[in-house]
């Protein structure tokens, strides 16, 4: 297994490329599932929740060609089994992507259902609801989804709570569907905006992808196109605040400012100077951090996909910062790791009360999520002496060349074997 070693305690300054964002890519990908034709991405990033997706698709029977500078062409031409097996899905739970995709098309699909993961419990009840309103029947049979309709028709689905991938799934679902179908209490999230865009190239009547009622009129079918995907929002907010807690300079290049706000108002609050221009993104720190409490809400609110990082940076703050993550309900597991660093963290219910302390110092440390492992980066960056962070293969699901892009910041890391 491979580990990050970090030698902290040094400033970071320089430009950093944002990449193609993961969460808007995953349900992309998925739409290829939608149309006999090709479908070209482009701004696609390496990741392994990626690579995974894509996978899935072969094994499906969509042909996939990953061309040189981050495009791929999907051809979803003839499928063989409207299947997703439990091999691929277990590893990663966006698979529940092409349920929406596969029984609009094909009038059946059989998903394995995804379990628990370490965030939380994550059920997929939202989708199973929405597809069910569509006229779908759904059961399980040996731990798999098994959906089947004739055609999904239009319909009006309120949600229970604001779904990332319960809005992708249906929102997909319905472009197909006989009639018109009205999403409410949709989620807002930029990289559903994204998926519209991708669908409305393909072909399909959209309005609303943005706000919280979102409306899709359904056509017989969808056809090829090109998209590009948006930048990443969580890893442009990744570096920014690594360079809000160890100070310096970053330019970051190719972003997508417009989908930073909270992260950046919680960074100027910080401290930091922030100034945005057309699509880049520049943060100055030249104190140590105050610190910023936050509540993580659906978008356009501060994102729970950020909440480990910023904690990282309230971990070094001068001041108390309370931090409550109203999202997923064990999201707080990086909280033991942080406090190996020397971190003073008091985590009561879904509250953690982060009092900075002056320094941190270098320990062994262990991922266990995305961005549990973000914020340990972080925290090793800020900390004195070196921090080995165990299990990376979590940080390569999410942040492309996540080492090489500090490195060029002047951060001491690098990767290696850890031992067995
Ligand atoms: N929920 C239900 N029933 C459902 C669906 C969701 O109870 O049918 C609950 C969840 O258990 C959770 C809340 O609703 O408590 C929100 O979950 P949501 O469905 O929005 O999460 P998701 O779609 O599974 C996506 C991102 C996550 C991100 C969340 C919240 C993708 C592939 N994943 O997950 O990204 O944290 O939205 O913004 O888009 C990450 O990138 O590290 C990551 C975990």
């Amino acid at each position: 297994m491979e580990r990050l070693v970090i030698e902290g305690g040094r400033s970071l300054r320089g430009e950093v490329l944002i990449s193609g964002a993961k969460n808007a890519a995953l349900p992309i990908l998925c739409a290829s599932l939608l149309t006999a034709e090709r479908l070209r991405l482009s701004n696609v990033p390496h990741l392994r929740d990626v690579t995974t997706t894509l996978q899935l698709l072969a094994r499906m029977g969509t042909q996939v060609v990953v061309e040189e500078g981050e495009c791929v062409s999907l051809r979803a031409a003839e499928i063989a089994e409207p299947a997703a097996p439990y091999d691929l899905v277990k590893t990663m739970r966006a698979s529940i992507l092409v349920l929406g995709p596969l029984l609009a098309r094909f009038g059946r699909a059989r998903v394995s259902l995804p379990g628990g993961c370490a965030i939380g419990l994550r059920p997929v009840d939202q989708h199973i609801k929405g597809l069910e309103a569509m006229g779908a029947t759904i059961r399980i049979d040996n731990g798999d989804l098994v959906a089947e309709v004739p055609r999904l028709r239009g319909a009006r689905v309120v949600m229970d709570m604001v779904t990332v991938t319960g809005t992708e799934n249906l929102l997909m679902a319905a472009t197909l569907a006989d009639g018109t179908t009205v999403l409410e209490n949709a989620a807002r999230e930029p990289e559903v905006v994204d998926l519209a865009n991708c669908l409305i190239a393909m072909g399909a009547h959209i309005r609303g992808a943005g706000t919280d009622t979102i409306t899709v009129d359904g056509v017989d079918r969808l056809h090829g196109g090109e998209h590009r995907i948006m930048a990443d929002r969580i890893e442009s907010g990744t570096y920014l605040a690594a360079v809000a807690a160890t100070g310096g300079e970053v330019t970051l290049r190719k972003t997508c400012p417009d989908s930073l706000d909270a992260v950046i108002d919680k960074l100027r609050e910080a401290g930091a100077h922030v100034s945005v221009d057309g699509d880049s993104v520049h943060l100055t720190m030249d104190r140590r951090p105050s610190a910023v409490s936050a509540r993580t809400l659906p978008h356009p609110a501060f994102p729970t996909d950020m909440q480990a990082q910023l904690m990282a940076l309230d971990c070094i703050a001068d001041g108390t910062a309370t931090i409550t993550e109203t999202i997923f309900e064990n999201r707080f597991m990086h909280v033991q790791e942080l406090r190996r660093l020397g971190a003073d963290i008091e985590v009561r219910g879904n509250t953690a009360i982060v009092r900075g302390v002056a320094r941190l110092n270098g320990a062994n440390v262990m991922a266990t999520d995305l961005r549990a492992s973000a914020s340990l980066v972080i925290a090793g960056l800020c900390a004195q002496g070196e921090t080995r962070i165990d299990r990376i293969y979590h940080l390569d699901r999410g942040y492309e060349r996540i080492e090489e892009k500090l490195s060029r910041l002047g951060a001491r890391i690098s990767r290696t074997r850890s031992p067995t």
